[in-house]
C-alpha cells in the first residue's frame, strides 16, 4: 500500500472526477469540477461532486438536449476505479455522492499514529515573508503585534510544508528623524560613546527632541547636519544611530521573546546604498518622470488611475517608495525568491499594488514570481473605537501582555488550579493561556475586518478561544492517563493491529481529521488564518460528540477499568497530534496540564 498519510483527499478526488468528466465530454472547454463535503447527513456520502447541473446548463448552451441527472450518470460511467473511493451514487437532481474507502482513511491515519502529522508534498519555494517591522525610537504599537502575530504564523505554515522562508523585520530605521534623534543624544549624554546612555525610554526621548526640534531653529539645522553627517556614514554619526536603534531593538525583542519570535533585522538601512542603485536603474530605462521636481513612477504609464511612486523627492531624497523598490530588487535578485509576502496594515495595500506594478513594469518582478500584500484591519477597543488606555494614551505592549499574564492567572485560581498544578506547571499554564489568547483572538478573525480587543472574550473557556482548545487538548491527553496506557503500549497496539473504525461517530471525527492536509494547503496559499482557527474548532467539536457517543474505557460499578477500547484511544492520539500541529502552527504553546 503505497498512500501515505498525509494525502489530501479532496484533490485527489478532484483529480479522478476531472478524468472522468474530460473523458464524458471531451468537447467541453473547461468544464467546472466541483466536489464538497456532503454535510451531515450520512445518506448522502461524505463527498459530493456538483459538477452535472453546471455541466448540463453549458450542454443546453450549446443546444444538446440534455438533464444533470444523466450528466451524472455520463459521469458515474467514466469514473477511474480509485482506492480512496468505495462507491459513488447519482441522487436527487444530478448530484454524485461519494463515499471514501473506509481502509484508506484508516491506513491514513495509521500514518499519522506511526510518523507523525506529516505536510503534504509541494513544490518547495523560497519565500521572503516581511512582517512586524516596527520603527525605532517610536511605540511598537498593536497593529505591530498583528503583523508580528500573523507573520510568524505564515511563516510556521510555509516551513512545515518545507518551503525555505527567510523571516525579515523589515526595521524602519532610517531616515530624517535619526538628525534630530542624535543632535539630543549628543546634549543629553555627551560621553555616549565611552558610556552607553541610559535611555529607558526612548519613546519619552524621541518627543523630547521632536518639541526642540520643533521649538528651537538652532537645534533644527543641527539636526539637518547630523542627517547629513550620517548619510554621508561619519562614523561618529553612526555609531549614534547604532546605539539609538540597539536601545529600540532590545525593547522589540523582550515582546519577540515573550510570544516566540523568530525573525531577523534587516531595516531600511540595509538597502541605503541598494536605493541608489535602483534609482539609477529606474532613471536609465525611462521610468521615471518629472512632476513639478520630483521624480515619479508609474505602475502603468498609461492608465494614470492609481497614485505613483514617489522614487526621488524634490530635495532629492529618497522615500518609503524608494526602499520598497530597492527591497523588492534586492529579494528578487540576491535572495532569488520566488514569492514576497507583506505582512502590514490594510491601509498599505496600495502602496504594495504599485510597488508592484512598478517591480514588473521595470522588470525587476518577473513571470510567476509572486508579490502578496497581507493585509489586516485596525485593532479597536470594547467601545469598538481605536484600541486606546482609559486616559487615551496607546497601549504599551508590554502592559498589554502583562495585563494578559495577570488576568490568565486569575483565571486559573479562580478553577482553583493554584492548588493542584506546582509552581511550574502553574507558569506555564499561565503564560500559554495569556499568549495564546492574544495570538488565537487575533488570527481566528478575517484579518481583513478590523477586530475588538477584548480580554473578557478571548479568555472565556467556553467560546471558540485558545483557552477552550487548550483545555480541550489537555483533556483528550488525560484520557489515556486515566486508562492508565502509556505511549509506549499505545504505539505496540498500534503495531499489532492499527487503528479501525466501528462507530458511526468515529468515522464523523475520522473525516475531519483526514482534512488536514486540505487545511493547510489552502492557508498556505490565501495565507488566511481564521480558517485554520476554525478548523481547530471543528476537530474539537466532532471529538466532542465522539467521546459523548463512544466509550474509551468502561468502568464497573466500583470504578475500576475493565474494558480498555484501543482503536478509540488511538483515535483519541490521532485527535491530539493534528490539534497540537495546528495550534503550533498558530503559534501557540500546549501544556500537558492546565
Ligand atoms: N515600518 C513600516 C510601518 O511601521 C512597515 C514596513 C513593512 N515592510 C515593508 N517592506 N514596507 O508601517
Amino acid at each position: 500500500n503505497s498512500v501515505e498519510g498525509n494525502i489530501c483527499l479532496v484533490d485527489e478526488l478532484k483529480n479522478i472526477f476531472e478524468v472522468a468528466i474530460t473523458s464524458a465530454y471531451p468537447d467541453l472547454k473547461d468544464p467546472p469540477v466541483v466536489i464538497t463535503l456532503s454535510g451531515n447527513n450520512p445518506k448522502f456520502g461524505d463527498y459530493q461532486c456538483n459538477s452535472a447541473m453546471a455541466i448540463s446548463q453549458m450542454l443546453k448552451a450549446n443546444n444538446v438536449k440534455t438533464n444533470p441527472r444523466e450528466v451524472a450518470n455520463n459521469i458515474l460511467n467514466k469514473t477511474p476505479t480509485s482506492p480512496f473511493i468505495e462507491r459513488i451514487e447519482v441522487a436527487g437532481a444530478g448530484f454524485l455522492n461519494i463515499y471514501i474507502n473506509k481502509m484508506i482513511a484508516e491506513h491514513i491515519l495509521n500514518c499519522i499514529l506511526r510518523f507523525g502529522v506529516k505536510p503534504p508534498p509541494v513544490k518547495k519555494e523560497k519565500v521572503v515573508v516581511d512582517f512586524s517591522a516596527p520603527n525605532i525610537a517610536k511605540e511598537m504599537h498593536v497593529g505591530h503585534l498583528r503583523s508580528t502575530i500573523i507573520g510568524e504564523s505564515i511563516c510556521r505554515v510555509l516551513e512545515f510544508l518545507g518551503h525555505d522562508v527567510l523571516r525579515i523585520n523589515h526595521l524602519g530605521d532610517w531616515g530624517t528623524q535619526f538628525g534630530m534623534l542624535i543632535a539630543h543624544l549628543q546634549d543629553q549624554f555627551p560621553d555616549y560613546k565611552t558610556h552607553s546612555p541610559p535611555i529607558s525610554d526612548l519613546q519619552a526621548f524621541y518627543k523630547e527632541s521632536k518639541k526642540r526640534f520643533d521649538t528651537d531653529e538652532e537645534f533644527k539645522k543641527r539636526a539637518y547636519a547630523c542627517v547629513v553627517a550620517l548619510q554621508a556614514g561619519q562614523p561618529d554619526y553612526i555609531a549614534a544611530w547604532k546605539l539609538i536603534c540597539e536601545v529600540s531593538r532590545q525593547e522589540f525583542q523582550k515582546i519577540y521573546d515573550r510570544l516566540d519570535i523568530s525573525i531577523i533585522d534587516r531595516g531600511e538601512s540595509f538597502y541605503n546604498e541598494r536605493m541608489h542603485v535602483v534609482v539609477k536603474q529606474l532613471k536609465d530605462g525611462g521610468f521615471l518622470e518629472n512632476d513639478e521636481g520630483r521624480l515619479i513612477m508609474w505602475g502603468d504609464p498609461d492608465k494614470h488611475d492609481s497614485i505613483p511612486l514617489t522614487v526621488v523627492k524634490s530635495d532629492g531624497g529618497y522615500t518609503y517608495d524608494t526602499s520598497d523598490m530597492a527591497t523588492i530588487k534586492q529579494r528578487v535578485e540576491e535572495e532569488k525568491a520566488d514569492r514576497f509576502v507583506y505582512v502590514t496594515d490594510a491601509g498599505q495595500a496600495t502602496h504594495f499594488v504599485v510597488i508592484e506594478a512598478c517591480a514588473r513594469r521595470a522588470g525587476i518582478l518577473k513571470g510567476d514570481q509572486r508579490m502578496e500584500h497581507v493585509g489586516f484591519g485596525v485593532v479597536l477597543g470594547e467601545d469598538k473605537k481605536k484600541f486606546k488606555t482609559r486616559s487615551g494614551d496607546t497601549i504599551k505592549l508590554i502592559k498589554l501582555l502583562d495585563e494578559g499574564l495577570k488576568r490568565a492567572l486569575d483565571k486559573l485560581v479562580e478553577k482553583g488550579r493554584d492548588k493542584v498544578l506546582t509552581p511550574e506547571e502553574l507558569k506555564r499554564a499561565q503564560e500559554a493561556i495569556a499568549y495564546g489568547c492574544i495570538k488565537y483572538a487575533d488570527l481566528s478573525h478575517n484579518r481583513v475586518n478590523d477586530y475588538v480587543f477584548s480580554f473578557d472574550k478571548m479568555l472565556d473557556d467556553k467560546g471558540n478561544t485558545a483557552v477552550y482548545l487548550l483545555y480541550a487538548l489537555t483533556r483528550i491527553r488525560s484520557i489515556a492517563r486515566t486508562a492508565q496506557i502509556s505511549e509506549e503500549q499505545l504505539q505496540a497496539e498500534v503495531e499489532k493491529s492499527g487503528f479501525k473504525f466501528d462507530h458511526e461517530a468515529e468515522w464523523k471525527l475520522g473525516k475531519v481529521l483526514l482534512r488536514f492536509p486540505e487545511i493547510i494547503l489552502k492557508v498556505s496559499s490565501d495565507l488566511y488564518l481564521h480558517s485554520l482557527c476554525e478548523y481547530l474548532y471543528e476537530i474539537s467539536s466532532a471529538f466532542t460528540e465522539f467521546y459523548d457517543k463512544c466509550y474509551c474505557i468502561e468502568k464497573d460499578k466500583e470504578g475500576k477499568i475493565v474494558k480498555i477500547i484501543y482503536e478509540r484511544l488511538m483515535l483519541c492520539e490521532i485527535t491530539a497530534r493534528v490539534m497540537e500541529k495546528c495550534l503550533f502552527l498558530l503559534g501557540i504553546k500546549t501544556v500537558s496540564k492546565m
